[in-house]
């Protein structure tokens, strides 16, 4: 069994990854409204791991006895000011999602959960990943200054990323 505040904790972050989801499925529909339908695919396909990484936690709670509750999902925003923003606004998201992470490894490690420890250790890299992809991505960006030929090289090369079921 997880203790009740994990429990609470656990679902809470179960809330976080589908509301990254819908944010992420927000901006695909941006992207593909401004023609970028290579960051359309590449936002789709971070809609899809979200679900996955909700879907991690949904079976945990579960897998160790504990409730599962669904909260409501928050609206995401529809306008951003263009593919630059559009990065810059992922980062911040990604670095918020990472400072709620380090925070349930706190509790767990307090806890002495070492079971909930190791599952929050698969998030703590995964947002890793993501923090430096999004970075590499968001300083190309700014490179070729969100515009131009660079720019359709850019949602080329998003084009080819897929989805990756998770274990
Ligand atoms: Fe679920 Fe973007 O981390």
């Amino acid at each position: 069994m997880i203790s009740k505040t994990l429990e609470k904790e656990l679902n809470n972050q179960l809330n976080a990854e589908l509301y990254s989801a819908y944010l992420y499925l927000s901006m695909a529909a941006y992207l593909s409204q401004k023609n970028l339908n290579g960051f359309s695919n590449w936002t789709k396909v971070q809609f899809e791991e979200e679900q996955s990484h909700a879907n991690k936690l949904f079976q945990y709670i579960l897998d160790r006895g504990g409730k599962v509750e669904l909260k409501q999902i928050n609206q995401p925003k529809s306008e951003w000011n263009g593919i630059i923003d559009i990065f810059e606004n992922i980062l911040k998201h990604e670095q918020y999602i990472t400072s709620r992470i380090n925070e349930l490894v706190d509790i767990a490690m307090s806890e002495k959960d070492h079971a909930t420890v190791a599952l929050m250790q698969w998030y703590v890299n995964e947002q890793v990943e993501e923090e430096a992809t999004v970075s590499d991505i968001l300083d190309q960006l700014k490179l070729i200054e969100g515009k131009g030929s660079g720019l359709f090289m850019l949602d080329r090369e998003a084009k080819q990323r897929v989805f990756k079921p998770i274990n």
